[in-house]
C-alpha cells in the first residue's frame, strides 16, 4: 500500500522522529550514506506556483537518491482544466514513480493522492507546507537537542504556520501562535492539534497579544504577509500586520538567545527586518539547506517503510 506526504497529520510522532533521525543521518554522511531508494526510478515535480528553495531541493533530493526528475509546467498539464485532476493522476501513475506536487487548493493534492497509485508529496498548498515543517524539526533538533521547545509564530496563521503547528503538537513542543485579529490558524487545525498535544505533551496557544507570546520564546518563526494567491490583498494586509513585524524591539521582549527562522522567501523590511535575518540568531539558510535532508529522509521513507 502506497503512502503519501500530505499533511504531517498521517504520520504518527515515531515516524516523524524517525525521519528527523535519518535527515540528520543524511547531512552528516551526504554522497556516502545515502540509499539509492530511487535507483532507476522517475519523479515528476508539478508546481502551480512559484519556488526556489522546494524545487531545487527536490531536484537534489531525487537526484541524490538514484532517481531521475522530470518537471512538468503547470500550466501545461492544466489539472482540472485541460484534463481533470484524477485523469492527471492515472496517467502519472503508469508512468512514473513518485510525484511531487505544490498547488493552489489543498483538495487538488488530496484528489490527486486518492487517485494515484505512487506516493504524492505536498510541496506546499493553501492549507499546508509539511515538508517545511520537516526542516524546522531537524533545525530545532539541531539547535536545540533533546529540549522541548517553546516555538513562537508571528504573523499570518497560513499555510507554514499550520505545519509548524501540527510538527510542533506532534513533538510535543509548546506552539504559540500571535496573528491579528482575523488572521489565527484554521480553527479546526488548531482543534486538531490540541488534540495531538494531550496525547504528546505539547501545549498550542493561539493570540493577538505579540509581546505576551514571545516572552518565553526559545525561537520566533514568521513568513510573508500576503502567501502566493494572496497578492490582490496585499495593501489590505499591509495595514493590518505592520505591528506584528519581526524587528530588533521584538527580540529584546524575548528571552535571550532566542533564535529567529522564517521559510524564506522573505519580503526584507516587511515581516522581518535585515538586521534580524541576518543575525547570528537567525536559523533561517540552514533551515533552507535542511529541506534537503528532510526530503531526502521522507522520500526514503515513502520507498523503504519497513528501514526506519
Ligand atoms: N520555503 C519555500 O518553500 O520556498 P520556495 O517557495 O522558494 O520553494
Ligand atoms: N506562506 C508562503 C510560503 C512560501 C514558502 C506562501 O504560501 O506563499
Amino acid at each position: 500500500m502506497k503512502k503519501d506526504f500530505l499533511t504531517l497529520l498521517e504520520y504518527t510522532p515515531d515516524e516523524i522522529r524517525a525521519m528527523l533521525r535519518l535527515a540528520a543521518e543524511l547531512k552528516a554522511g551526504r554522497g556516502r550514506t545515502e540509499r539509492r531508494v530511487l535507483e532507476g526510478k522517475t519523479g515528476v515535480m508539478i508546481f502551480e506556483k512559484p519556488s526556489l528553495r522546494t524545487r531545487i531541493s527536490f531536484e537534489a533530493a531525487i537526484h541524490e537518491l538514484g532517481g531521475h526528475v522530470v518537471n512538468l509546467a503547470a500550466e501545461s498539464v492544466g489539472m482540472g482544466t485541460r484534463e481533470s485532476v484524477e485523469d492527471v493522476a492515472r496517467n502519472l501513475e503508469r508512468i512514473v514513480h513518485l510525484v511531487v506536487a505544490r498547488t493552489f487548493a489543498h483538495d487538488t493534492i488530496t484528489r490527486l493522492a486518492a487517485s494515484c497509485k505512487a506516493p504524492v508529496i505536498n510541496a506546499l498548498t493553501d492549507l499546508y507546507h509539511p515538508c517545511q515543517a520537516m526542516a524546522f524539526g531537524l533545525t530545532m533538533q539541531e539547535a536545540r537537542p533533546g529540549k522541548k521547545v517553546n516555538a513562537v509564530f508571528v504573523g499570518d496563521g497560513n499555510n507554514v504556520c499550520a505545519s509548524i503547528m501540527i510538527i510542533c503538537a506532534k513533538l510535543g513542543y509548546n506552539f504559540t501562535v500571535a496573528s491579528p485579529a482575523g488572521y489565527e490558524p484554521h480553527a479546526e487545525t488548531a482543534k486538531i492539534c490540541a488534540g495531538i498535544c494531550a496525547e504528546t505533551g505539547g501545549r498550542l496557544d493561539i493570540t493577538n497579544d505579540l509581546f505576551e507570546a514571545v516572552k518565553n520564546a526559545d525561537v520566533i518563526y514568521t513568513d510573508v504577509w500576503a502567501s502566493m494567491g494572496q497578492e490582490a490583498e496585499t495593501q489590505k494586509r499591509k495595514a493590518v500586520f505592520p505591528p506584528y513585524q519581526v524587528n530588533a524591539g521584538l527580540i529584546a521582549r524575548a528571552p535571550k538567545g532566542v533564535l529567529v527562522s522564517h521559510c524564506l522567501p522573505a519580503r526584507r523590511g516587511e515581516e522581518i527586518t535585515c538586521d534580524v535575518l541576518d543575525s547570528p540568531a537567525s536559523l533561517a539558510y540552514e533551515e533552507a539547506e535542511n529541506r534537503l535532508h528532510a526530503q531526502k529522509a521522507i522520500i526514503t521513507h515513502l520507498f523503504s517503510r519497513e528501514a526506519i
